[in-house]
């Protein structure tokens, strides 16, 4: 992972206003840009062989998030543009690590913005659920309930995402646990699998 911080742009105890670039999904001037490479989605893949042979022809960018120092306290509202790029790892398409929010009971709203995709979702007990993203698709991730984006298309998946100021993230539940369903694309056919099945 690459995490770029570029300082206070702006004083965030006083409105403030944030510019983006809706064509390209970026934040202009983001005081967080998290950058995650394929060597750091290791253990998140079923084809482990195949993320390595990706990583060893260039370890491409998987996702990127631009996001506001906002401090992790009640009231405030955490905000973002995830951006996840088009690709497959031995047939499964790129995604977010995912994860739980650190406080659990915490929701949060992505409002898609370009491209396609899913949101995986995922409850502790393993109860799972599944949204399309479509440009113009607002998807509600409940309190309690883990999440991933998934790309499925060939162009960058971009959501604008909110979520309370205290939420934070919780990965290693995540990591230990996997999602119920992978996502593959083979010849341009998409298919939701149980992660037990092939
Ligand atoms: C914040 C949130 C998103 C993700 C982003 C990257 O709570 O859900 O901003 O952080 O899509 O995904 P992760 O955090 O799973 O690497
Ligand atoms: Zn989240």
């Amino acid at each position: 992972m690459t995490e770029h911080t570029t300082g206070p742009s702006v004083k965030l105890d006083t409105p403030f206003g944030v510019d983006y670039d809706l064509v390209h999904g970026i934040m202009k001037n983001p005081q967080v840009h998290t950058i995650r490479l394929a060597s750091s989605m290791r253990g998140h893949y079923r084809d482990a062989k195949a993320l390595e042979a990706l990583v060893a022809q260039g370890d491409p960018v998987h996702y990127e998030v631009f996001e506001m120092k906002i401090p992790q306290e009640v009231g405030q509202l955490q905000f973002c543009i995830s951006k996840t790029y088009p690709g497959t790892v031995g047939g499964e398409c790129f995604m977010t690590k995912g994860h739980y929010h650190a406080v659990p009971g915490t929701a949060e709203i992505y409002l898609c913005l370009r491209g396609e995709g899913y949101m995986l979702m995922k409850l502790p007990t393993g109860e799972s659920a599944c949204e399309r993203f479509l440009p113009g698709r607002m998807c509600y991730v409940p309190p309690f309930w883990g999440h991933r984006t998934v790309n499925t298309g060939d162009e960058p998946l971009i959501s604008f995402c909110v979520y309370p100021g205290e939420a934070g993230h919780n990965y290693a539940d995540i990591e230990k646990e996997g999602f119920p369903q992978r996502v593959f694309k083979r010849a341009g056919k998409v298919e939701i699998v149980p992660a037990k099945a092939g």
